[in-house]
């Protein structure tokens, strides 16, 4: 299973990590768990067709608004949108997974949120800043039922 995702400061890599380690052994245990590979989009990457499916990590960082009736500008992630509307990238998408700070109050995960709007794919599941054990376990069993 293939992971796009963007990190600003790392907590998003170190989640999708831990998501890779914990399917390696679930692998070990049972050659039938699927395996992930993340891929980073950053302010440098090529864009290219996503000719696999894969899922959408996705951060967020906001400016102003307050989530409810007022604007809000997404800063530092657009580059995982762009790359998600290149060629029709999106279409490959099977569904995203927001991070974020619940201290944001109703802007918690909300480019999350956004980008299945924009893109017509469901949200998945969230979780807050790197994630705990439970959350790596519980996403780990979304994403594997979402792929079949
Ligand atoms: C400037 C700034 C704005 C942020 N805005 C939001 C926000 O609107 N909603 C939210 O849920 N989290 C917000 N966060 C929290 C980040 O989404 C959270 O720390 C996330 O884990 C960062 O992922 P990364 O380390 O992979 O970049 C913000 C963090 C920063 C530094």
């Amino acid at each position: 299973m293939k992971i796009l995702y963007i990190s600003i400061s790392g907590n998003t890599r170190s989640f999708v990590q831990k998501l890779t380690t914990y399917a390696k052994e679930r692998n070990a245990e049972n050659p039938a768990a699927p395996l992930i590979e993340g891929k980073e989009i950053h302010e440098n990457s090529d864009f290219e067709p996503e000719t696999a499916d894969y899922f959408a990590f996705v951060p967020t960082y906001l400016e102003g608004g307050n989530g409810i009736d007022n604007g809000d500008v997404e800063i530092l992630t657009n580059v995982l949108g762009e790359y998600m509307d290149y060629e029709n990238n999106y279409q490959r998408c099977l569904g995203i997974v927001g991070s974020g700070n619940k201290n944001f109050n109703h802007q918690y995960c909300l480019t999350a949120k956004q980008y299945a709007e924009k893109f017509a794919v469901p949200i998945l599941d969230d979780y807050e800043l790197r994630g705990t054990p439970a959350d790596v376990e519980r996403i780990y069993h979304t994403l594997v039922n979402a792929a079949k």
